[in-house]
């Protein structure tokens, strides 16, 4: 933090404020300000406080507006910044990657749990954006992972993020459909994972109107799943049985409102046992789970 004072000496606090009542004029989160001079700055927001009489530098100055137009252009903070965090690690996010949610965390936690007790094992995970969930995995366990993903810029990024983390011997991300994987997996002996693992695109068309201006920023087709956003998870589950051991376990993340019909559909599969649902931290059904019959084969 640069203690001079400047041309103009105005305060670190006082560029808060500006900053809240250029995001107040946009209909924003005026409180949004400190996370984007945290954002821009380095410093955390705890720290904002003690520092409010401080004189920011001038580059720090000029990051903190560019973020503040383009949360006034609704764009997330993330994708401005090129950086998003998921299970306390960081990622390298685009405009071609979905926004890891801390919602989330709970499949990657639940994954983890089980790969914990059962020793780690293959895992294959479907719709991997920027990477976050297999590299969670991979950095938290001993398991070897492929990572299917439809778009050649997200896997891009996912593949710098695993480098980053210093996984990529570890996380072999593919390129193809979640729903042809006869053909993405050609090489792979299929029915040898241990763990299937999704957040596949789950919000129908009625849905994707109704939501805010930042996450139609997102890719549409990290989240558009079809009239009843089931177009995705629906097969995914059919396709578990043959992917997965018998024995092996299968995550996935649905909409909280997904329960029943995801429930109902289950119980017509031959080799799914033990289906269930977990909620997320604030108590939403939100992440399915099943194991593969131990006679399924
Ligand atoms: C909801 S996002 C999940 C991203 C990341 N795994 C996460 O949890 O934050 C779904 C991902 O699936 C990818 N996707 C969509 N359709 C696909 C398909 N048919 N086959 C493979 N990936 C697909 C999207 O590009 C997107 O990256």
């Amino acid at each position: 933090m640069n203690r001079q004072r400047s041309e103009k000496a105005v305060t670190l606090m006082e560029h808060i404020s500006r900053g809240e009542k250029l995001l107040e004029s946009r209909g924003l989160d005026p409180g949004e300000a400190a996370a984007v001079f945290a954002e821009a700055s380095g410093i955390t927001p705890a720290l904002i406080h003690l520092e409010g009489k401080s004189y920011p530098a001038r580059k720090t100055l000029s990051s903190y507006y560019r973020l503040i137009r383009a949360r006034r252009a609704r764009m997330p903070l993330q994708y401005a910044s090129g950086r998003a965090f998921f299970f306390g690690l960081e990622f390298r996010v685009t405009e071609d990657t979905l926004i890891p949610r801390p919602e989330t965390e709970i499949l990657a936690e639940k994954a983890l749990e089980h790969l914990n007790l059962t020793g780690g094992g293959r895992v294959l995970e479907l719709g991997s954006g920027c990477g976050n969930i297999a590299i969670a995995l991979a950095v938290n366990s001993d398991a070897e992972l492929i990572a299917v993903e439809k778009s050649p810029s997200a896997l891009e990024t996912a593949r710098v993020n695993a480098a980053s983390h210093g996984v990529s011997g570890r996380v072999r991300f593919l390129e193809g459909d979640m729903l042809e994987l006869s053909n993405v997996l050609s090489g792979e002996v299929q029915g040898s994972f241990d763990l299937l693992i999704s957040n596949p695109p789950y919000v129908s068309e009625a849905e994707y109107g109704e939501l805010e201006e930042e996450v139609r920023k997102e890719p549409p087709g990290a989240l558009l799943a079809g009239s009843d956003g089931l177009r995705y998870i629906k097969p995914v589950l059919e396709a578990a049985p043959s992917l997965v051991k018998p024995g092996g376990a299968v995550f996935l993340e649905t909409s909280c409102f997904h329960r029943e019909p995801v429930m109902e559909h289950v119980s017509r599969i031959e080799g799914i046992s033990s289906p269930a649902y977990l909620k997320d931290y604030s108590g939403k059904d939100r992440v399915f789970t099943c194991r593969i019959a131990e006679t399924y084969s």
